[in-house]
């Protein structure tokens, strides 16, 4: 049986990610999932890291709960799904460490991606979709939302993890692609499409 491909989609919060991953994986016959969240035990975390009482949450208590989150995911989820050839659409990855803890609490990038890597035995998606919207309009639409620990955080982390996000697309050109965000969710989901079809030679159903 063939191997399935491992695909994550990558972003700031409101960039529309979510719409995406579901119209992703129904086009190609995948399967979705998320993280943090993706398992039972992986959404008792997320519960936890996004409540807004959490304010006393460390930095580096967050950093391991994220991988533990992923650990359990890569575990239960991913691994076993890729194995029975399904592909795996996943909202935010590993990757979403490095941008947030990372590039966002100013966490050690290097210590980061040692047990983020060691958490998921390697298995880093190989394709990462990144949703490119300005941040003055992701800040618009959060306006408009009841917000999690992470959305209460103020302009500057956003912009570090923006800035994060490109560094690292930059850096990893083959595995990355940055799709512009701001056109008709109809619009975004062709130039998805075409780029899985170019990037992996998966056409869709
Ligand atoms: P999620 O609800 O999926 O984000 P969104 O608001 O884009 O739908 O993710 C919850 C939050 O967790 C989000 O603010 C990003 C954050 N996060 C990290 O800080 N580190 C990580 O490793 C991951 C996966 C998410």
């Amino acid at each position: 049986m063939t191997r399935g491909r491992y695909i994550a989609f990558e972003g700031l919060e409101g960039c529309g990610k979510s719409t995406h991953v579901t119209r992703l994986a129904e086009a190609i016959g995948g399967i979705t999932t998320r993280e943090p969240g993706g398992t039972a035990i992986g959404a008792a975390l997320r519960a936890a890291m996004l409540d807004t009482k959490n304010t006393m949450l460390s930095p580096r208590a967050e950093a391991l709960m994220m991988s533990a989150d992923r650990a359990q995911h890569i575990d239960e989820l991913v691994v076993p799904a890729l194995a029975a050839g399904k592909h795996v659409v996943s909202d935010r990855s590993a990757f979403s460490s490095l941008a947030y803890q990372g590039y966002g609490r100013l966490l050690n990038i290097d210590e980061l991606k040692r047990f983020n890597s060691w958490a998921i035995q390697d298995n880093w998606p190989e394709l990462v979709i990144f949703i490119d919207v300005p941040i003055d309009q992701l800040l618009e639409r959060l306006q408009k939302r009841e917000l999690d620990r992470f959305e209460r955080e103020d302009r500057s982390f956003f912009e570090r993890i923006y800035t994060g996000f490109h560094t690292m697309a930059a850096a990893d050109p083959s595995r990355w692609m940055i799709i512009d965000g701001t056109p008709s969710k109809d619009e975004v989901q062709s130039a998805i499409l075409q780029g899985v079809q170019d990037r992996l030679g998966i056409t869709a159903l």
